[in-house]
This record gives structure tokens, C-alpha cells and sequence, in this order.
């Protein structure tokens, strides 16, 4: 990749996609973590005489709506760089021209929601002229959005000299080893809801690894796949033939896959509501396993000590709803505990625990993408990637 070491800013007016989608309640930013990443960038490029266009996606709106307005966010983003300030317009339009071109160096204009531009998503390449026009050279630092070949992601890139910023060759570089070269033994934790949305990065990564360790509601799939009782458990009935082939074929790999050995179950999915547990595979109708229980924390901490590579993504159970955080806060003490090892954690929930428990410097590398991490690891590569190379 082309990256900012290759670029002369000074006196320029560069614009930088960056990943802003973060969440807001009441008008207010929860969790900076992304405004935060970005500063290197941003702050490399300013102290190098260069004056700034910031594009970025909030949320998934359906064209324009004050409800994913980014004017919180730049709000924010002000509290850490001067001269920073909000132009309340879509970024391929005229007043956007025309705003940017008052810019003086050392100046920040961020701009309105990409995906307020009907063009965005579908790469609409008059759109992506139009932003070619806000700025002399364009650097990509939104690595959580390098999986979508969207106008202000790769459209602009091929029209004006293109960059990668600090934080996508931060994150290219630390999820690249979990491809390459890993060091053994290597452990992957794996989970959330569904097979399916894991699916591809399981098994780009079961030639690499040596145990797999599966949670969250999708072990449920793989547990009935083998004959147990999962009661009301999620499952996904179309996905259990998945299931079994997959578990063949980390047979045939030598993988060791560890599921889950009991469950904290409850009838409902209500914080406080009474729990009991079962062994995984004979949970009772009318319960549901809403998260792993004591005995499997335990083991996946005993499989666990001793990795060298470890990669974790999804909960272990429902996670925002307490007590079924547990399991997921346990898989996040054990991971953190480990010495001289590279860990990896990437994706909403399991970096919100990492986040909750104080732990985020324990680890070696946390993504800030969800679904580019996945992807990256899935495929080796992303859209963002490829045009910057
Ligand atoms: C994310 O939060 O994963 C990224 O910002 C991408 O968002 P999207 O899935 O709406 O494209």
C-alpha cells in the first residue's frame, strides 16, 4: 500500500475518509475509540502545513436524516484538534465545494454523512468525482470501512493520488500476522449469534490454527449437529450440515475444537431473570443457553494458557444483558492474562468487554473494524486495500 511516508502534504488540501460510525445516545458520542484512532493521522498531516477534508458514514440512513448527523461527532472530534469545524452539507455537493475552499492549513472541515449522497453506496462515480474535487490527495484511515467498495472509499481513490493513513497500516500490519507466519500454538475464540456470519473467516483460518474455540449462540448449531439437546436454545436448523463439515474437516486439519461444556440457561432473556445450569448438550425445554457457564470459563482459560496467536471475535452469550456477560468477560480476563503472546480481538461485543474490563493495553492489537477485520481475515484483503496498492 501506498502509504503517508510516500506523501508530501505541506500545502495541501487532503482529504481523509476516516470511520466515524460510532455510537451516539442523546446527541452525545458513547465511545471515542475511532475519533481517537484517527488523530495520528490527522495530526502528521496538520503538522505538516496540510489543511484537512474529513468524510466519514454514520450509521445506515436511508439519505438524509438529522438522526445520523455527524455534527456530534466533529463536536467531539474537537475536544481533541483546533480548528476543527462542521459544515452541515452533503459532501458532493456545491456548498461543500465551495466551504473547503476557504480552508486554510492547519484548518479541519468535516463534512455531512457520506450516505446521505443516494450515490455512495452503489460507487457512483460522478460522486466520486465530485469528492475527488474536495481535496489535492486522499488518504483512506477508515480501515472499519475498507470492506465496503462504497464512493468514498475506493471510487475517490482511483481519481486523486491515494494514501493509506496510520490506522489502517496499524491495522493491515497486526491482522496480516494472524495470516501469516503465525506463531503456534495459535488459538482461535469464535462467537456470537450465527455460523453463517462466521463462516468464511473459520475456515480461511482452520489451516493456520490449532484449536478452536467456539461460544455465543452459534455453538448451539454445532452442539444439535452432534446430537445434544439445546431445549430453546437459538439454532439454525439450515446450517447443521455446516456444522458437520466444518467439524470434519478440523478433524482432518488435527484443529481441536472446544465447545462449550455447560450453559447458563433461562427462559427469558431479561436481566436478573433466574438462571440455572445445564451441561451444553442437555439443556431442558423451555431454557435457553444465553451464555457459557463456570466450567467451560475454566477449561477455555486452561486451553487458552500456553497460546501464542490468539484472534478473538463475537460473546460467549448475550452479552449486553446481564448476568449473560460473564462467560464473555472471562474469555476476555484469560486472553489478557497471557504472556509474550500476540492477541488480537476484533468486533463489537468482545471489544466493548475488553473496553469494560480495563484491559484494552493487555492486548496486543484491538481492531477497530467489526466486519473489516472479518473480512480481511476471511479473504487476505479488502476493496480499501487493493486500490491503495
Ligand atoms: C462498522 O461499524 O463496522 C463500519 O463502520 C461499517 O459500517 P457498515 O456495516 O454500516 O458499512
Amino acid at each position: 500500500m501506498r502509504t503517508l511516508k510516500d506523501l508530501d502534504a505541506r500545502g495541501k488540501r487532503v482529504l481523509v475518509r476516516v470511520d466515524y460510525n460510532v455510537p451516539l445516545k442523546d446527541g452525545a458520542v458513547q465511545d471515542e475509540t475511532r475519533i481517537v484512532e484517527s488523530l495520528p493521522t490527522l495530526r502528521h498531516l496538520l503538522d505538516q502545513g496540510a489543511s484537512l477534508v474529513l468524510l466519514s458514514h454514520l450509521g445506515r440512513p436511508k439519505g438524509p436524516d438529522p438522526k445520523y448527523s455527524l455534527a456530534p461527532v466533529a463536536e467531539a472530534l474537537a475536544q481533541h484538534l483546533p480548528g476543527v469545524r462542521f459544515f452541515p452539507f452533503a459532501p458532493g455537493s456545491e456548498e461543500a465545494q465551495a466551504a473547503v475552499g476557504g480552508l486554510k492549513a492547519g484548518e479541519v472541515a468535516v463534512l455531512e454523512n457520506v450516505r446521505f449522497e443516494p450515490g455512495e453506496e452503489k460507487n457512483d462515480p460522478d460522486l466520486a468525482a465530485r469528492y475527488a474535487g474536495l481535496g489535492e490527495a486522499f488518504v483512506l484511515d477508515a480501515f472499519g470501512s475498507a470492506h465496503r467498495a462504497h464512493a468514498s472509499v475506493v471510487g475517490v481513490a482511483r481519481l486523486v493520488p491515494s494514501f493509506a493513513g496510520f490506522l489502517m497500516e496499524k491495522e493491515v500490519k497486526a491482522l496480516s500476522r494472524l495470516l501469516h507466519n503465525p506463531e503456534k500454538p495459535y488459538a482461535v475464540v469464535i462467537g456470537g449469534a450465527k455460523v453463517s456470519d462466521k463462516i468464511g473467516v473459520m475456515e480461511n483460518l482452520l489451516p493456520r490454527i490449532d484449536r478452536l474455540l467456539i461460544g455465543g449462540a452459534m455453538a448451539f448449531t454445532f452442539i444439535k449437529a452432534l446430537g445434544g439437546e439445546v431445549g430453546k436454545s437459538l439454532v439454525e436448523e439450515d446450517r447443521l450440515a455446516l456444522a458437520r463439515d466444518l467439524l470434519k474437516r478440523t478433524e482432518e486439519l488435527g484443529v481441536k475444537v472446544h465447545l462449550p461444556l455447560d450453559v447458563v440457561a433461562a427462559e427469558r432473556i431479561e436481566p436478573g431473570v433466574e438462571t440455572k445450569v445445564f451441561p451444553a448438550d442437555a439443556i431442558p425445554v423451555p431454557y435457553m443457553g444465553l451464555d457459557i457457564g463456570p466450567r467451560t470459563q475454566e477449561a477455555f482459560r486452561e486451553v487458552l494458557a500456553g497460546a501464542k496467536t490468539t484472534f478473538w471475535n463475537g460473546p460467549m452469550g448475550v452479552f449486553e444483558v446481564p448476568p449473560f456477560d460473564e462467560g464473555t468477560l472471562a474469555v476476555g480476563r484469560a486472553l489478557a492474562a497471557l504472556e509474550g503472546a500476540f492477541t488480537v480481538v476484533g468486533g463489537g461485543d468482545s471489544v466493548a468487554a475488553v473496553n469494560r474490563l480495563g484491559l484494552k493495553d493487555r492486548f496486543s492489537h484491538v481492531s477497530t473494524g467489526g466486519g473489516a477485520s472479518l473480512e480481511y481475515l476471511e479473504k487476505g484483503t479488502l476493496p480499501g486495500i487493493e486500490v491503495l496498492e
